[in-house]
């Protein structure tokens, strides 16, 4: 078999959301293994610093939740009074969060719900009639996907947050010049094309994560996103010279 056989170099223009919905469907299984090794075993603790705002009680959203990581430290965080709910529209990644979920029952938590729907959605697709809105909506890694519809999806964030609710974004952030940029770039498509093509084979398309975090905004630009959008105390916090992302912003009260 020749050696270049299992990359796949293929990625539309402009992916739509089939597209992305069954690539994470074919990485969902490994997914987490992925994010290991390209994040320097990083992303667990920038995960657990987005959610530091989590408090006992919350009705908290995972946007884009995936294998789950994010929401279910946010379910331990609510504690036995608050809610925790996890939307992706894969439902690949999704079982992969029930099946986490199911291994840590019993730790005396509040509600947790998964929801097969898509962002652009919101907020209709996870507010049950009744409900009261969500004190914060977090994210990871999630908003580079969702590039095309960023303006309504954020109406819709906004729409499903109480008066003083709060969002904690956290993504990958293209450096706007020269070294770092090079840097960030090279890395995408060096050594996590190798991890990914390794572990995904040709369901790991190459170009789609460093297109993705090419096209999305730099930091500057979401925060004008956001405001835009009618949030307000916008804050962007980069981590690991400004490849990360974490953005924090209110909805006004
Ligand atoms: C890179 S993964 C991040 C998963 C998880 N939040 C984490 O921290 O590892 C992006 C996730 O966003 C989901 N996603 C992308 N676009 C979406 C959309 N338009 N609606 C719902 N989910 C979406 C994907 O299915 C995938 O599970």
């Amino acid at each position: 078999m020749p050696l270049l056989s299992p990359l796949n170099l293929d990625s539309p223009p402009k992916p739509d959301a089939e597209y992305i919905r069954s690539m994470f469907n074919r990485m969902a299984r490994r997914y987490d293994a992925f994010t290991l090794l390209t994040g320097f075993g990083q992303a667990a603790r920038w995960r657990r610093r987005a959610l530091s705002t989590i408090l006992p009680g919350m009705r908290v959203l995972d946007l884009g939740c995936g294998t789950g990581d994010m929401a279910l430290d946010a379910w331990k965080r609510v504690g036995p009074s608050g809610e925790v709910v996890g939307l992706d529209f894969s439902e690949r990644m999704l079982a992969m969060a029930a099946e986490k979920a199911r291994a840590r029952q019993g730790a005396g938590a509040g509600r947790l719900r998964w929801v097969q729907a898509r962002a652009e959605d919101l907020p209709d697709c996870v507010q049950a009639s009744g409900a009261r809105p969500f004190d914060a909506v977090v994210s990871g890694f999630v908003l580079r996907n969702l590039y095309a519809d960023i303006a309504p999806i954020l109406d819709g964030v906004r729409g499903s947050l109480r008066p003083g609710g709060h969002i904690r974004f956290l993504d990958l952030t293209e450096p706007r010049h020269g070294f770092l940029k090079a840097l960030f770039r090279g890395y995408l498509s060096g050594p996590v094309a190798l991890y990914g093509a390794g572990l995904f084979g040709r369901d790991y398309p190459i170009p789609y994560l460093p297109n993705s975090a090419s096209r999305f905004f730099k930091a500057d630009e979401f925060v004008r996103a956001l405001d835009r959008a009618g949030f307000t105390q916008i804050h962007a916090q980069p981590f690991f010279f400004g490849a990360v992302t974490l953005y924090h912003a209110l909805t006004p009260s």
